[in-house]
């Protein structure tokens, strides 16, 4: 049942709290950053001495998320002009890396004047813009070649970015006419090989799988191209998993196992990094919808809350029901609907019927002004969302 128990005693205090200085039903992102700074302390703690950790900010860009995961990170990893503007502004004092597919020119101009730690190639012509960009603008840029490789027998995680052909990388095969093209370009720095092939990991063994076949194919690159030191971007995509919190992907294990693996693959003295989003803000967030309604329609039971997809596109993205706990509002409904020990579906107010957040639950009881919160609402949620449709005020923001 998803419909769990568990939230902590701040969360409903500061719901409480908030929902008392509003005059209008609540509907919030509330966001808890002294978990986020334990959680990504702890994350931080058990990674191998020679792996670096990046945030990529496109699964949260706020700046407070930023700030707070600021001293803690290696740097962070924007995939657009708009996010390196972002970063840069917000003076956090690290490295920033570029990525993303289609850069077009001026993104990639701005990303050489920024002096940015690397720019991820994602093909040829982009390498080609860069080439161009630094004899024009005679100015160096540091590069990472993002390649997409055969995974033989290792199995795909729920969204695979890579191991199948889709937009992302350079395919093995145009490795060499890659640093052909970069002899001709000095100012050009190879600093290493990018992989990000899978999101929403959960398994272990397979991501370590994932992680010693990149391993073993720069290694023979290294050999085979006569490359000097190299780093090697491992990408993110460890998972969180929103039907039962108990297993989100093993970091500490992982951790410990990759560890070992690096010890067997000899790779004691490559500097490592990762970059990772969701698995470092998800669950710091909370999404907040004040019920508003309570109806039968068609033997169905549905709750009526304020918010919906527009604010919250995760449910509808990862066509998944999210994760909520029912909290009892201390105020004193005007109407009162309760239902009790009954399955309902619970929705926004977004007229279509695919604003839904979570379908046919259990729920003990639930009333007109009681709050519905969704956890694990902190990555990919308010800034992938179709905020503009309806014209529905924006929620309230919270950190705490
Ligand atoms: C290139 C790249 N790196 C890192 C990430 C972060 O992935 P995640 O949030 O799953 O850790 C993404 C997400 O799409 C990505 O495309």
């Amino acid at each position: 049942m998803l419909n769990s128990p568990q939230l902590p005693a701040s969360i409903h205090q500061e719901i409480q709290q908030l929902a008392k200085q509003q005059t209008q039903p609540l509907c919030a992102y509330l966001y808890d950053l002294d978990a986020l700074e334990q959680h990504i302390k702890q994350m931080r703690h058990v990674l191998p001495k020679n792996v670096e950790l990046f945030y990529a900010a496109k699964a949260n860009p706020s700046a407070p998320i930023l700030r707070t995961l600021a001293p803690y990170v290696d740097g962070f990893e924007a995939a657009s002009g708009g996010e390196l503007t972002h970063l840069h502004q917000q003076q956090l004092n690290k490295p920033l890396i570029f990525g993303g597919p289609g850069k077009m020119l001026s993104e990639l101009e701005q990303a050489i004047e920024l002096d940015v730690d690397a720019i991820h190639v994602e093909s040829l012509t982009e390498l080609q813009r860069i080439g161009a960009l630094t004899q024009r603008l005679n100015r160096p840029a540091s590069i990472f070649l993002r390649m997409n490789i055969d995974i033989g027998d290792i199995t795909l995680s729920k969204l695979a970015m890579g191991g199948k052909p889709t937009p992302f990388g350079l395919d093995e095969g145009e490795l060499n006419n890659a640093l052909m093209y970069l002899r001709d370009f000095p100012l050009i720095k190879l600093k290493g090989f990018h992989f990000h092939l899978m999101s929403h990991q959960l398994e272990v063994d397979r991501h370590l799988a994932l992680m010693q076949r990149y391993f073993q194919v720069v290694k023979e690159w290294q050999k085979t191209f006569s490359l000097d030191e190299l780093i090697i971007n491992l990408g993110g995509g460890m998972g969180i998993n929103y039907q039962n919190p108990q297993q989100h992907f093993p970091w500490m294990e992982f951790c410990d196992k990759l560890e070992f693996l690096i010890a067997k693959e000899h790779m004691q003295d490559w500097k490592l990094r990762f970059e990772c989003g969701r698995y470092i803000t998800a669950p710091c967030g909370y999404y907040v919808m004040e019920v508003l309604d309570i109806k039968q329609n068609l033997g169905e039971n549905f709750v009526i809350a304020r918010g919906g997809t527009h604010h919250f596109r995760t449910p509808a993205a990862q066509n998944h029901d999210h994760p909520f706990v029912i909290l009892k509002s201390s105020k004193q409904p005007t109407i009162s609907h309760p239902i009790s020990y009954a399955t309902a579906t619970l929705v926004g107010q977004l007229c279509t019927p695919k604003d839904v957040m979570a379908r046919n639950q259990h729920i003990e009881q639930v009333d007109i002004g009681d709050y519905v919160v969704f956890t694990l609402a902190g990555a990919y949620a308010w800034n992938i969302s179709h905020q503009n449709f309806l014209m529905h005020e924006p929620p309230v923001f919270h950190y705490f």
